[in-house]
């Protein structure tokens, strides 16, 4: 993903001219007809009511020449709570020259939002994209000033306006460093903490959050932002959330999605998808079309899995006005309606998915059909079963660890789980942990560790990249399970 670093709008306007047969009832109306929604009665009919009824939103994006295409914005107050604004509120929008700034495109997508019930997402304060150049002409140690008193101006500027801030946008690289900014230059990895801090200071109430792309699934990307959000957090930085930008190509959705989500959920963070769209090859043919509602259907389920998953929100309304042409040639139709506002298999594949249950977030993740084995990380073949448990499981054993089970939340018919595996008085380079269920419990999901055993046994080996622990260091893992939430004594193991 590569947005252009200047100011310019690329959004795509290929406005279809649509006469007044394009208000709200008439797009309710082609919704309804042109999908023979095959949910019962009480389900609801639009995005944001069955959203809703999860304790979920769903949002969109949308820019200020958005605001002008009548059928485009009748659409998203249909069916959307939530907008963000795809351009106004980044930094060469706001301040374009040192020390002056300009608001009034943002305010006018947050009077939209505010006259039609929905919520804004703010996005966004710091971002090596779409920042203008004199920002980069700023003496390093100026740098950090610069940053604050821009954040400090937008954020109190839309205090109270805001649900959340995405105050850090796409810090990481591919390999999980972060990027080498004029943020990152000036002040090293300090720079995001900083700037939570400064966000915070000026809207206290508003969810703060880190977002980027590519750390949708687990891997080196995620696996950098989650060593910072657990380090950010232990020293006490106001970070509240994860946006997971979800700018996926059709059929590649990761199958470690909700696992990712869990992992940043158990450290008591909020997580959300962000900036959704399903990108295919065009020109798109009806099973890539079928894939792209699988896909879809899959997001939103992830989602509803997830307690802490607050919402989804696509990037953008309608296939005719999203960035992705113009980002990605030869590629488009990412959207939930075709460019003639028509809904789509997507469409119907993220509705039928909320309605699918109609319980609050509190719900057993055993309900969600994305809870199923085929659906969950891959995992390697059984671990050992002959490692032998430590006689001294809690306490420290020199060359040895030990094993602690905190439950991080409950539900009815569930709850999650955070087991901190601790080194003892030497290094340990791989660990096995077992535990046994007292009462029929089951794991549902599992992260950061590699689980087997059968019955009431648990035993869960190390992943590749989190078996070495200093002495007296720790690692942690995590899972969500059915049944009711219990404590177990844990074993800990090194060979
Ligand atoms: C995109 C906008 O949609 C385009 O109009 C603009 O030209 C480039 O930026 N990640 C983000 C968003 O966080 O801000 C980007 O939005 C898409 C990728």
């Amino acid at each position: 993903m590569k947005p252009p670093s200047t100011g310019t709008e690329r959004h795509r306007s290929r406005t279809r001219a649509r006469g007044p047969a394009t208000a709200l009832a008439a797009v309710a109306a082609a919704t309804a007809v042109a999908l023979n929604l095959a949910i019962p009665a009480q389900a609801a009919s639009t995005l944001k009511a069955a959203a809703e009824a999860r304790g979920r939103y769903f949002g969109t994006a949308l820019t200020r020449g958005d605001l002008g295409i009548s059928a485009e914005v009748n659409l998203a107050a249909a069916q959307f709570d939530m907008v963000t604004p795809g351009n106004e509120m980044k930094w060469d929008a706001t301040e374009p020259s040192k020390g002056s700034f300009n608001f009034g495109s943002g305010d006018q997508i947050v009077s939209f939002a505010q006259s039609h019930g929905m919520r804004v997402r703010g996005h966004n304060l710091v971002w090596h994209a779409q920042l203008p150049a004199w920002v980069g002409g700023v003496p390093l140690n100026q740098v950090q000033g610069v940053m604050e008193n821009h954040i400090t101006t937008e954020a109190t500027h839309y205090r109270g306006k805001v649900y959340a801030w995405d105050v850090v946008n796409e810090p990481y690289n591919e390999d999980g460093t972060l990027r080498q900014d004029v943020f990152y230059k000036a002040m090293g990895s300090g720079y995001i903490a900083a700037a939570l801090r400064a966000a915070h200071a000026a809207d206290p109430n508003a969810k703060l959050y880190i977002n980027d792309y590519n750390i949708e699934g687990i891997n080196a990307k995620s696996n950098g932002l989650y060593s910072l959000a657990q380090s950010l957090l232990a020293q006490g930085v106001p970070l509240h959330g994860i946006g997971l930008e979800s700018h996926f190509i059709v059929g590649q959705v990761p199958s470690s999605l909700q696992a990712n989500m869990e992992r940043f959920a158990a450290l008591g963070l909020d997580v959300a998808i962000t900036e959704l769209d399903d990108r295919i090859q065009m020109p798109a043919d009806s099973s890539e079309l079928q894939q792209q509602g699988t896909d879809y259907g899959r997001v939103v389920n992830a989602c509803l899995a997830v307690p802490r998953c607050v919402g989804v929100s696509q990037w953008g309304v309608d296939d005719g006005h999203t960035w992705i042409p113009g980002t990605f040639p030869g590629y488009g139709a990412p959207m939930m309606w075709d460019s003639s506002y028509q809904p789509k298999a997507a469409y119907q594949a993220a509705l039928s998915a909320l309605n699918s249950g109609t319980s609050s977030p509190s719900q057993s993740p055993s309900q969600s059909p994305s809870q199923s084995p085929s659906q969950s990380p891959s995992r390697s073949p059984s671990a050992s079963p002959s490692s032998s448990p430590s006689s001294s499981p809690s306490s420290p054993v020199p060359g040895a660890c030990s094993a602690t089970i905190k439950t991080i939340n409950s539900w009815g018919g569930g709850f999650q789980s955070e087991v901190t595996v601790r080194a003892g008085s030497s290094a340990v380079n791989g660990w096995t942990v077992k535990w046994a269920w007292p009462g029929g419990q089951t794991i549902s999901s599992l992260w950061n560790g590699v689980s087997s055993g059968s019955g009431s046994s648990v035993t869960v080996r190390n992943e590749s990249y989190n078996g070495s622990i200093a002495a007296g260091g720790s690692t942690t893992f995590g899972f969500t399970a059915n049944g009711t939430a219990a404590t177990p004594t844990a074993t800990c193991t090194s060979p």
